[in-house]
């Protein structure tokens, strides 16, 4: 065997034997929170689509015109006129100049990054992010420098240190793996302090935060002046129930963008198709003032109902809940005792959280009924007493 086939060998033999080895199942989501799951029909906890969308009647009935693929780049001929019409739609409704489509929200990250800022270049990143904006933000060569989460004084602190290029303060809005929230106008305050700009991931709070679900620029009241020093990451994959993602800003960060982020050039445009179901998400959306009420309904039936659990949730008043358990084991078992009561919510384990922080995120939908949140509690309760 070659050494680098017996490395791997070694190194998969080794996460097994840590407990950290990842395995995919056959999965299929199903109306009703409900999900398929090598087999078995399970009450889902552990997806993003918080307001039931995915399962939408209307999504099965798109034209059949729209089914053929891109075939090219956007800048060769895969810019098809429902994209263009999805991009004007979602400037409009985000608040923004312009868009710019991208086929998933990493890929978004890996090209606009590198395009805002590069060697010389100063990135201040939020401890928590995501995976996708540290490897963006590691591609694009910019020194990197990491504040503690949410801490609004370190950052002040590293963003008034002498430098020389750009300087891009990068955030997730509703942070994915704890569910807390950036504090988005004292960001965008920093940034015009110290003449840097925002690069903000809001891929769990578009559809889910602000009045209209218009995402963190409207829970926040963001003015069109802050938005000039804001680069808006939004993603479909989560409210919106599909996948894919959108860049919006200013004309001329845009027009930047389709010069010089390599994974919008260099990649086929989204498939006409894919932006027909997402202009019918964007409509539905736009109309889910019931399940966005619900939601929050639910979001406070587990607060109530989980309050003495034998452990914490981790403070959110989002649809990301989390029950902090610690070290890997625990944490597995109990997601196999859910998993016996019918009920699917993986653990969480390093790298995705820091060591001795795995949890179980609880992910809520306008999808589940209130008896769902109830016998999700009643289980908890119970694994909480056999695992005592
Ligand atoms: C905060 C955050 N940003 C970005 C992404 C990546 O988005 P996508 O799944 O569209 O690549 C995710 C998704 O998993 C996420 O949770």
């Amino acid at each position: 065997m070659s050494a680098f086939l017996s490395h791997v060998d070694q190194q998969l033999a080794a996460l097994k034997a840590k407990k950290l080895w990842r395995q995919r199942a056959i999965s299929r989501p199903l109306p009703n929170a409900l999900i398929e799951r090598n087999g078995q029909v399970l009450l889902n906890f552990a997806g993003n689509d918080y307001l039931g969308l995915s399962q939408h009647p209307s999504l099965q009935k798109l034209e059949p015109q729209s089914v053929a693929g891109a075939t090219a780049s956007p800048l060769i001929c895969g810019h098809h006129p429902l994209a263009h019409a999805l991009e004007q739609e979602l400037a409009q409704w985000s608040g923004f100049e312009e868009s710019r489509l991208f086929v998933s929200g990493y890929q978004a990250s890996l090209g606009v990054i590198p395009a805002l800022v590069g060697p010389g270049d100063t990135i201040l990143c939020d401890r928590l992010n995501h995976a996708s904006l540290i490897d963006a933000s590691r591609l694009s060569g910019a020194r990197l420098r990491v504040y503690p989460h949410r801490d609004m004084e370190r950052l002040d602190d590293l963003l008034s240190r002498p430098s020389t290029g750009f300087k891009l303060v990068i955030s997730d809005s509703l942070f994915s793996m704890d569910g807390t929230l950036a504090p988005v106008d004292q960001l965008l305050d920093l940034c015009e302090r110290h003449d840097a700009l925002l690069y903000l991931d809001d891929a769990h709070g578009l559809g889910v935060l602000g009045e209209n679900g218009r995402g963190a620029p409207e829970c926040f009241l963001l003015s069109p002046a802050k938005r000039q020093r804001l680069v808006y990451l939004g993603t479909f994959g989560k409210a919106a129930g599909q996948g894919g993602a959108f860049v919006a800003c200013s004309h001329a960060l845009a027009d930047w963008f389709t010069q010089s982020a390599r994974s919008y050039v260099y990649s086929t445009g989204l498939a006409p198709a894919h932006c027909a179901a997402l202009r019918t998400c964007l409509h539905l959306i736009k109309q889910a003032q019931p399940q966005r009420s619900l939601l929050n309904e639910h979001i406070q039936t587990l607060q109530t109902l989980g309050q003495d659990l034998p452990w914490g949730l981790v403070p959110s008043d989002t649809p990301i809940q989390n029950l902090l358990i610690g070290e890997i084991e625990p944490t597995l078992r109990l997601s196999e005792l859910l998993l016996e009561q019918g009920i699917w919510a993986p653990a969480i384990r390093p790298p995705t959280v820091p060591r001795h922080q795995a949890r179980l995120r609880l992910s809520l939908s306008a999808a589940h009924k209130r008896q769902d949140i109830e016998k999700l509690a009643q289980a908890l309760h119970e694994a909480g007493h056999s695992l005592r």
